[in-house]
């Protein structure tokens, strides 16, 4: 099983944004948490983290035709406004976890919309990354319910 976790804008200056959002560990580390447990759970995980909205769609058409079974997306920012990755996701028909670092409903008003929800099978937010530890453990428990299903 093949699980794709996708990091958006801003999210390489993880360790230098606002600790009390993001917590102080850098995205190496975070994706080092998530490689491990990949191993403990017996699947592939590939990482990509991008500042550039095009590449982003394009590394999600990707995952239609490579045989990607889930995705974990912390879209940053284009979380709350961008229909260009929201219509990239609907795309895909592999179960899709969307991943926030810190509490999104909680903060400033602009977070608490995302734009990508509707098309996500769910969100996790607020556990700093454990988060992503969360996403990755609800990913290929929903892959392996769609595989299970035929
Ligand atoms: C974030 C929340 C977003 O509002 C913000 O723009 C980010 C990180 C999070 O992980 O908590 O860049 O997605």
């Amino acid at each position: 099983m093949k699980i794709l976790a996708l990091h958006g804008i801003n999210l390489d200056m993880l360790g230098k944004r606002d600790p009390t959002q993001y917590g102080t560990l850098t995205l190496a580390e975070i994706d080092a948490q998530l490689g491990r447990l990949a191993r403990e759970l017996g699947v592939t995980l590939e990482t990509c983290q991008t500042n550039h909205e095009g590449i982003l769609c394009e590394r999600i058409h990707q995952a239609c035709a490579d045989g990607t079974d889930g995705v974990l997306i912390n879209a940053g920012a284009w979380t709350h406004y961008s229909y260009g990755i929201r219509d990239a996701l609907a795309i895909l028909t592999v179960p899709v976890v969307e991943v926030h670092l810190s509490n999104i409903h909680a903060r400033e008003a602009f977070r608490h919309q995302s734009v990508l929800a509707e098309v996500c099978l769910g969100q996790i937010a607020g556990f700093g990354a454990d988060s992503y530890l969360l996403a990755l453990r609800a990913a290929v428990s929903a892959a392996e319910s769609r595989q299970a299903a035929g």
